[in-house]
């Protein structure tokens, strides 16, 4: 498959934008410094594999929010458990995530897998790894080459 470009100038803090590599959705996330501040406090006895030692992501991607930017993070929207779409629930507040303290990430409603703001994978739930982040570049701030 070729590789795809996403213009990430409309994404608005907060959200989230999709776009298709491979047949498969990757997302692009804008992360408040409020979300990276959240993620990076989590209690990393939460999380099943917090310094993503099962190579889930490319090699350059190193710091702990598994992206090239802070702020902006990529991820193959798949879950690592069987497959399912997880859904996106950036706030701490968010209901039906079955977790106290929610830190704010994506869950996946076919067997209630969770991963924070960054794809880590918790603890506690049939997801084996991490999300998988794609190969990606910035060719400019705004334009983002995925594959
Ligand atoms: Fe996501 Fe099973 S496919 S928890």
């Amino acid at each position: 498959g070729a590789p795809v470009q996403a213009d990430v100038s409309k994404l608005e803090p907060g959200q989230r934008m999709t776009v298709e590599w491979r047949g498969r959705p990757v997302w692009i996330i804008n992360r408040t410094p409020e979300m990276i501040e959240r993620t990076e406090s989590i209690d990393t006895a939460r999380l099943a594999d917090p310094n993503s030692d099962v190579p889930q992501q490319p090699s350059y991607v190193t710091n702990m929010l598994r992206s090239i930017k802070q702020d902006i993070g990529v991820l193959i929207g798949i879950c690592t458990h069987l497959g399912c779409s997880p859904l996106y629930r950036p706030e701490p507040d968010a209901e039906g995530v079955g977790v106290d303290n929610w830190p704010g990430g994506f869950f996946c409603p076919c067997h209630g897998s969770r991963f924070d703001l960054a794809g880590r994978v918790f603890t506690n739930v049939p997801a084996p790894t991490n999300l998988e982040v794609p190969p990606y570049r910035f060719e400019s701030d705004d334009i983002i080459i995925v594959g």
